[in-house]
């Protein structure tokens, strides 16, 4: 199983909260694309940061959740929006209760149907360099290009570039942007992995 949590990185969550939010309110329909996804935790979390922050203009938001799921098995969990009770635990006592609620298995806890419907998985291989769709206003790629080799990286990053309208890139802190598309992306803050398309 992949390795990830709810909340992993607070960090860009609260600058996609800062930066990204506000230039999204004003639009009709909010793509985003969380690639490499693993088993949900990560779109569920934006999601629900989205929707503390955006109140009912969260209902026009879909984020596309991609992973190439070796196990074939993500798709059924992030349908389900049901997780055992040791992924749920270190989430934020009053988020943990606003949005989750027992489920029928014992020890485990099912995510609120608004939060569940923004999340659509599809399973896609990001090496085939092929964009889920255009017009997208965000990609979240976390801990996931680490896993390429550095040509690799620059295909997929452009590819991101290919898929966004004038949007958002985020990616882990420990990534840097390459040199090469230093013409392709512009940083929002210092020091930070969240970039602007140029
Ligand atoms: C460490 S997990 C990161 C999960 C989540 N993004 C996070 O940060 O918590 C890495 C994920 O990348 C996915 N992955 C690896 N190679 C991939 C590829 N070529 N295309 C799409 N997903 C891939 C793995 O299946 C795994 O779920």
């Amino acid at each position: 199983m992949a390795f990830t949590y709810f909340f992993r990185d607070m960090q860009t969550l609260e600058m996609i909260r800062d930066y990204v939010i506000p230039e999204l309110r004003s639009r009709r329909y909010i793509h985003i694309w969380d690639a490499g996804c693993a088993m949900g935790p990560e779109p569920y979390s934006l999601a629900i940061v989205l929707r503390e922050n955006m109140g009912m203009i969260f209902r026009n938001v879909k984020i596309h959740a991609t992973d190439i799921d070796n196990s074939n098995l993500f798709g059924d969990i992030i349908k389900k929006g049901v997780y055992p009770k040791d992924m749920v635990q270190r989430i934020p006592k009053p988020i943990f209760e606003k949005y989750f609620s027992p489920a029928d298995e014992p020890d485990h806890f099912v995510i609120a149907d608004e939060i569940r419907r923004s999340v659509e998985f599809t399973r896609h291989n990001l090496l085939d360099l092929k964009p889920i769709r255009t017009g997208l206003n965000l990609v979240l790629c976390k801990n996931v290009l680490l896993h390429f080799k550095e040509k690799e990286r620059i295909e997929v990053m452009k590819m991101f570039h290919d898929s966004l309208d004038g949007g958002y890139f985020a990616t882990e802190q420990t990534q840097k942007l390459p040199e090469k598309l230093k013409d392709h992306f512009e940083p929002v803050v210092a020091n930070a992995q969240l970039y602007r398309k140029i």
